[in-house]
């Protein structure tokens, strides 16, 4: 670690937190399409075995809301559900239609869902809840809720030792509040999961530039970005794997 932090270019010692700081939520919120690729190419999937803990076997109508290039999406597909997969930006959807061609897609924020009441068995979320103006997507998600559906608010951390990764090593807890307070779900239960993400030299890089806090740079400061962290990327790809902990929580509708 040290011999790294010693190699780290000097000119460029911006952290997760100093990069983020500069820009309005909201422009970081919608940074993710200018990067979509990216984003698919390095980004983390969810284990299986989390997926199948909170919605259990039997195939239900899912509802995958900000889901993004289809990550969590093609979890749920390939473990028997159907799913539905909401997703405001039409770079993401576009990424996700080519893969997961028999899914289907609606450009929509979670606060207002152009979705039918009581549809869907099971609503999920992956790395996207903290995104969302918490209370009122609860309010819309369970509206298009069948009467006891799950929601599974899922969360991918890193658990690996790079400071310098512009990835989340914990959960943004304080938007999990929300679904405490609201009186439309039951108090969730969480559980964590530990895994491997497979990565190479080139995915690391995709994986670096798709964070919304580098994703969000005009390009040629992304581009100088990633040309900084390159060495750091090839030497931690030599791990093949990168260590995470993905979380969930899950509740049900009440009544
Ligand atoms: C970090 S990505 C997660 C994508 C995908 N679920 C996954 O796990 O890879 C966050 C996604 O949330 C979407 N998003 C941001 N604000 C949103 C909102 N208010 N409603 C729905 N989706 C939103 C973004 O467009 C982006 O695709």
């Amino acid at each position: 670690l040290a011999s790294r932090s010693a190699r780290r270019p000097a000119s460029r010692r911006r952290t997760m937190r100093e990069l983020t700081s500069t820009k309005p939520r909201a422009e970081r919120a919608s940074s993710f399409g200018a990067v979509a690729k990216d984003y698919d190419a390095g980004r983390p999937t969810y284990p299986a075995e989390l997926v199948a803990w909170a919605l259990g076997a039997r195939p239900l109508q899912v509802l995958d809301v900000g889901a993004g290039t289809g990550k969590l999406t093609q979890v749920l597909a390939d473990a028997g559900h159907t799913v539905t997969a909401a997703e405001p930006l039409p770079d993401m959807i576009v990424v996700l239609s080519r893969r997961l061609r028999d899914v289907r897609t609606v450009t929509a924020r979670a606060e207002a869902l152009p979705l039918d009441s009581s549809v869907y068995q099971a609503i999920v979320v992956g790395q996207a809840f903290h995104w969302f103006d918490q209370t009122r997507a609860l309010s819309e998600m369970a509206r298009v809720a069948k009467p006891k559906a799950v929601l599974a608010l899922f969360w991918n951390t890193y658990a690996g030792p790079e400071t310098w990764l512009p990835y989340p090593r914990g959960v943004p807890k304080q938007s999990l509040q929300a679904l405490y307070d609201h009186p439309l779900w039951a108090e969730p239960d969480h559980r964590t999961y530990a895994w491997n993400h497979r990565i190479t030299p080139r995915s690391l890089l995709a994986f670096v530039r798709s964070h919304s806090s580098v994703a969000c740079l005009p390009a040629a400061e992304r581009d100088a970005y990633t040309r900084d962290v390159e060495p750091l990327a090839s030497e931690v790809a030599r791990e093949k794997t990168l260590p995470m902990v993905t979380h969930v929580w899950r509740s049900r509708l009440a009544a």
